[in-house]
C-alpha cells in the first residue's frame, strides 16, 4: 500500500472519470504507478506542475541530480503516437525524450521553463513564436505508409457530440464547421502533409531552459497528437484560441488579421487555415462539453457564433 498522495487538476480527474472504469482503474492506480515508476526510472518525484488537461505531470530529479519532468497521460489518446513523435523529432521542435512506457502511458522528459502561454507578450508575438516553432517540429519524418486525414474524424465527432448534446451551438455554427471539413477532406494530400503537432496551443509551448540545436525559437513543443495531417490543420489550432481577445473587440476583423499572420509566416494558404481555425473552434467547444468543461468550452462556441456568417463561407 503507497503512502503516496496525489493532487490532480479537476479537469483531468473528469476527464478520467468519463472514460468509465478504464478510466476509474487508472485514477485509483496512480499513486502505484508514480512509485513504480519512480523506482523504475531512478527519480525522485517532486510538485506537480499545472496547465494540462489529460495527464498528471510533476517534476522530477534524476539519480544523477538531473532536473527532469514525469507525465502520466489519461489512458485516451494514441500515446503510441506521442512517444512516436518525440522519439523521431529527437528534441528538434519538441522536448527531448529520456524515458518512455507506452503501455503506461508514461514519460520521462527534459525539464522546461514557462509556456508561452504565460508569457506578458501580445497575440502577434507569441503567433510570431509558435509560427517559428510549428516550422521547425513540422520537419520531424514522416512514417512511411498511408495516412487518415484528421478531417474525417472531425467530421465524425462534430456530428456526433452536437446531437449527443442537445444542439448547444447553432445549425448555422455546425452546419459551416462540416462543410469547412467536407472542403478540408476533399484537399487532403498525403504528398503534402507533414508529423503535425495537432494541439499546439500557448501552453504546450514551453521555453527551454538553456539554448540548444532544435529550439532556436527559445520554446519546443510538448504533448504532440502524432497526426499526419496538412501544416495548415495546425495553423488552425493556433487560430482557434484567442478567445478573450475575440469576444473583448471585433471578432472577424482580429480573426482576421491573426489568420494572415499565420500564412504570412508560414507561406501557408490562408483560407485553409480559416476552414481549419473554425472547425477546430466547434470540434474543441463541443468536445470540451462532451467531458463537463463548460467554462473551456464557452470561449470557443460563443467565437464560433460570432465568426460564422455568410461572408465567411
Ligand atoms: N517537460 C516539461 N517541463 C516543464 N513543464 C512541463 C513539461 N511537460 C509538461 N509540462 C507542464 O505540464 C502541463 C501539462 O503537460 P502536457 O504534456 O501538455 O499534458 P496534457 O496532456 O495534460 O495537456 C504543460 O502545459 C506544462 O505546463
Ligand atoms: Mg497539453
Amino acid at each position: 500500500m503507497t503512502e503516496r498522495t496525489i493532487q490532480l487538476q479537476d479537469v483531468v480527474r473528469r476527464k478520467a472519470a468519463h472514460l468509465g472504469p478504464r478510466g476509474e482503474e487508472w485514477l485509483a492506480g496512480l499513486p502505484a504507478l508514480v512509485d513504480e515508476l519512480a523506482r523504475r526510472w531512478s527519480v525522485t518525484v517532486g510538485p506537480p506542475l499545472s496547465g494540462g488537461t489529460a495527464s498528471f505531470v510533476a517534476r522530477a530529479r534524476t539519480a544523477d541530480g538531473q532536473d527532469a519532468v514525469l507525465k502520466l497521460a489519461v489512458p485516451e489518446y494514441d500515446f503510441g503516437g506521442q512517444v512516436r513523435t518525440l522519439v523521431d523529432a529527437d528534441g528538434h521542435g519538441y522536448v527531448r525524450l529520456l524515458a518512455h512506457d507506452v503501455d503506461q502511458h508514461a514519460m520521462l522528459l527534459e525539464a522546461l521553463g514557462r509556456p508561452l502561454g504565460e508569457v506578458d507578450v501580445p497575440p502577434e508575438d507569441k503567433i510570431a513564436t509558435l509560427c517559428a516553432t510549428l516550422r521547425q517540429a513540422w520537419q520531424v519524418p514522416r512514417p512511411p505508409g498511408p495516412a487518415v486525414d484528421p478531417a474525417l474524424g472531425l467530421i465524425e465527432l462534430v456530428g456526433t457530440l452536437w446531437e449527443r448534446l442537445g444542439h448547444p451551438c447553432s445549425e448555422r455554427v455546425v452546419t459551416q464547421a462540416l462543410t469547412y471539413a467536407e472542403r478540408r477532406a476533399a484537399a487532403f494530400d498525403l504528398d503534402r502533409s507533414v508529423v503535425v503537432h495537432g494541439d499546439p496551443h500557448p501552453g504546450n509551448t514551453l521555453r527551454v531552459l538553456t539554448p540548444r540545436p532544435g529550439a532556436e525559437s527559445g520554446f519546443v513543443f510538448v504533448d504532440p497528437d502524432g497526426l499526419i495531417a496538412d501544416p495548415t490543420y495546425d495553423l488552425g489550432v493556433v487560430l482557434r484560441d484567442w478567445g478573450p481577445q475575440l469576444l473583448a473587440g471585433d471578432a472577424p476583423v482580429l480573426a482576421r488579421h491573426y489568420c494572415a499572420l499565420l500564412a504570412g509566416h508560414t507561406g501557408l494558404d490562408e483560407k485553409a487555415i480559416w476552414e481549419w481555425g473554425f472547425l477546430q473552434r466547434v470540434s474543441t467547444g463541443l468536445y470540451a462539453l462532451s467531458f463537463g468543461a463548460d467554462e473551456m468550452a464557452r470561449p470557443y462556441l460563443e467565437t464560433a457564433e460570432l465568426l460564422a456568417s455568410p461572408d465567411h463561407v
